[in-house]
């Protein structure tokens, strides 16, 4: 519910447990005053009179420092990071905009291109906007407040509109900036590198400022857009967690700045490194969304929201509420080499195991042997395909299973047809080195006719396959970013430009197939974002395929991505990323924690293991749903024990499935831990591994799998069923 106060003038957000109250000053300026814990009438009091007593800044000896500040501008005498930074005709940057108008709607807006959550009225889904205005300049400032109260889940974006007589500059814009008061704050971040994604990393916020950023053209390896703020101690079942995540895959920034007096500044959005956007009398800029979770209660309970979240106002289309089909890919069994038999040899005997859909991955169109050539040239290779795409398709098809095919839409080969044609169709800046990597130079989507050509190009190879499913992928970042279709005034605002035109591309093939199942790649997960998931409902988790790494990242990424967009494959040994050799059962254990599916040549696979695979695909099937759209529940973590766990419950608490992995013995002489079961319903009776035990002792005192009791055997796992008698 959100509710305006017009004596006090103030905005009160409330959903469940969690209120977001921040009011309109004397002055016009916007405080923040509470983002946490619901307020009780008596606690709302209290902020209240709080905030009466905050000094006015009119005063010309108090400084806007000692505000807490909804949106803050630059140029005044608040010193910290401010929300956006604007640069006027004139040259000046300060701004100041003053409180105007308010209006709360049901729903929420229609934002125009671009990914956004979506905002059903018929589930009290409200939207609030509140306009400020810059007289001096004719700007109008829109920031946008979308209260999900189902999911308990606050969506911030910001909007500039010039309703002045000349352009302007916009250097920075944050979707949602937050003041948190004085405390002692940590911040999990999600960083890594290329086949590492999203290792989760904590540390202490103290006075200076910890930028996580992008500055890659996507939203990176390096670091998720995805980040927690802690306040005071925090597990999964305790404390106060503050989530937020950006809807963008390209250039973001989310800063945390730790001020003298301890409390801190986030602002989270665009980044402004290498950002310029001029905005012309008449037009409208928009930030990303922020989506914000916070949680009394743990980390837990926020990925819980995230992930009702994701799965039913992120992802969209056909695809949405489907259980996703078990694929298997031909990438690691074959790479680049690869005939129309090996693909069907493959098919075949993935057909007689129970996989439900063939991908072809990367290799099959131009002269692409390897990795130097043909990108861009998306006509099939009849050498190795000489039935063609339709051919493959059909016989693929006669199996039962259904057809998918890899593409990498935004990509040029300097060895390729398309560049011989169109060599300025990739980002460049006239008599600057283009530096390739993979041998790859990156389209400038930003121009509408290299979209216009790439969807009649893809369009054409996915109807002659009649495709079902599409790998899209982007293996690489973007450099020279330039081109000669924008003045130079504008240059800086190709990177975005880029983005909008890949979400443009995306969206014009959703629509051309809308029954096809789009997965969204990047060199791994390069690209593992709420931007990219409003178009393709699963990602490629990561290229590192190994199954304990897999445990690392997959458990990090839980943190705000539910697990059935994370896509996850049993891989060969030893492992191609890490050599390491695991047993099937630990490999097939972790890829079913998640969107699972095969990456390896089964044809060659022993009988044995094949019968073995087989068991573990049947499975799948039987606990697909559970995983797909059950309830997570993260019990022992990787990062800090010799054994990892976790569970999936149903939605009405008579089913779940506990997996356990022993990473390495507990030390000598330690007694084993029980793990502590959750989310179950503490009323009710459990059967599981033959026993029958009370929801309240399996979560309180804990339980232990015979298995585990003592554990001998390296790589020792386990899956356990659990059902309501
Ligand atoms: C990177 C992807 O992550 C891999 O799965 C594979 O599709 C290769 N690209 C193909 O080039």
């Amino acid at each position: 519910m959100i509710t305006f106060d017009h004596g006090k003038k103030t905005f009160h957000l409330q959903c469940g447990d969690f209120s977001y109250l921040f009011g309109v000053a004397a002055t016009g300026d916007l405080q923040q005053l509470h983002w946490g814990a619901a307020l009780s009438d008596k606690d709302l009091q209290k902020v209240l009179a709080a905030w009466e007593k905050v000094p006015v800044e009119d005063d010309h000896h108090i400084s806007l420092e000692k505000h807490r500040r909804e949106y803050p501008d630059f140029g005044h005498n608040d010193l910290r990071a401010p929300a956006f930074h604007l640069q006027h005709a004139d040259g000046s940057r300060v701004s100041e905009f003053k409180f105007i108008s308010h209006e709360i709607v049901p729903g929420k807006p229609a934002f125009g291109p671009g990914p956004s959550a979506e905002g059903r009225k018929e589930e009290d889904v409200e939207t609030l906007k509140v306009t400020l205005r810059d007289a001096l300049k004719g700007l109008v400032l829109e920031l946008y407040y979308t209260l999900h109260p189902k999911e308990g889940v606050l969506v911030r974006r910001a909007g500039l509109r010039n309703e002045g007589k000349d352009p302007m500059d916009i250097l920075k814009l944050s979707s949602a900036s937050l003041d948190l008061p004085t405390g002692e704050h940590g911040l999990v971040s999600f960083t890594g590198r290329w086949a590492m994604e999203r290792q989760m990393r904590t540390r202490p916020l103290y006075q200076g400022t910890v930028r996580l950023e992008s500055r890659r053209g996507i939203s990176s390896h390096e670091t998720n857009p995805f980040a927690v703020v802690t306040l005071g101690s925090v597990t999964e079942e305790k404390g106060e967690a503050f989530g937020l995540a950006l809807a963008t895959s390209g250039n973001w920034l989310m800063e945390f700045q730790g001020h003298s007096d301890g409390s801190v500044r986030v602002n989270a959005g665009l980044n402004d490194f290498d950002f310029q956007w001029c905005l012309a009398p008449g037009e409208t800029f928009l930030s990303p969304e922020c989506v914000m979770v916070h949680s009394s209660s743990g980390f837990s309970d926020m990925s819980l929201r995230y992930h009702r979240f994701i799965r039913s106002n992120v992802l969209k289309g056909a695809w949405k509420t489907k259980e996703r089909p078990i694929l298997i890919n031909n990438w690691e069994a074959t790479y680049f080499k690869f005939k129309h038999e090996d693909i069907l040899r493959i098919a075949k005997t993935a057909a007689s195991l129970g996989v439900e859909l063939m991908v072809l991955d990367d290799g099959w169109f131009g002269k692409r042997d390897d990795d130097t050539t043909s990108l861009g040239d998306w006509t099939v290779d009849s050498a190795k395909l000489p039935k063609g795409l339709g051919g493959l398709a059909d016989e693929v098809r006669a199996l039962r299973l259904k057809f998918g095919l890899w593409i990498e839409p935004e990509m040029v080969s300097p060895k390729s047809q398309l560049y011989e044609r169109h060599p300025d169709w990739c980002l460049h800046v006239p008599g600057r080195t283009r530096k390739g990597a993979r041998s790859q130079l990156v389209l400038d989507m930003g121009r509408p006719e290299v979209r216009d050509h790439l969807f009649e190009v893809l369009s054409a190879a996915l109807e002659e396959a009649m495709v079902d499913y599409v790998k899209w992928d982007m293996n690489r970042s973007l450099s020279e970013v330039g081109n000669e279709a924008l003045p130079p005034g504008q240059q800086r605002e190709i990177y975005h430009r880029y983005l909008m035109g890949v979400y443009e591309l995306m969206d014009r093939l959703n629509k051309r197939f809308p029954e096809v199942l789009f997965e969204g790649c990047s060199g791994g997960g390069a690209r593992f974002d709420l931007g990219v998931l409003n178009y393709h409902p699963q990602i490629w988790t990561s290229d590192n395929t190994d199954g304990l790494d897999r445990l690392f990242i997959q458990y990090a990424t839980s943190f705000c991505y539910p697990p059935l967009v994370m896509g996850a494959h049993i891989s060969t040994v030893p492992n191609h990323q890490t050599k390491r050799v695991i047993p099937l059962k630990w490999r097939a254990l972790v890829a079913m924690s998640g969107n699972f599916g095969l990456e390896l040549d089964v044809s060659k696979m022993p009988e044995k293991e094949l019968k073995e695979l087989a068991g573990h695909i049947a499975l799948y099937k039987d606990i697909r749903p559970l995983v797909q759209f059950g309830d997570f529940y993260r019990l022992e973590s990787p990062y800090a024990s010799e054994r990892t766990s976790w569970m999936f419950v149903n939605e009405k608490r008579t089913e779940a499935l506990l997996f356990v992995f022993q990473v390495k013995p507990f030390k000598k002489g330690t007694k084993v831990p029980t793990i502590h079961l959750r989310g179950l319903d503490p009323s009710k009776k459990y059967r599981i591994e033959g026993a029958e035990l009370a929801g309240k002792k399996l979560m309180k005192e804990g339980w232990l799998p015979k298995d585990f009791k003592t554990v001998k055997k390296p790589y020792t796992c386990g899956l356990y069923r659990l059902r309501t008698l």
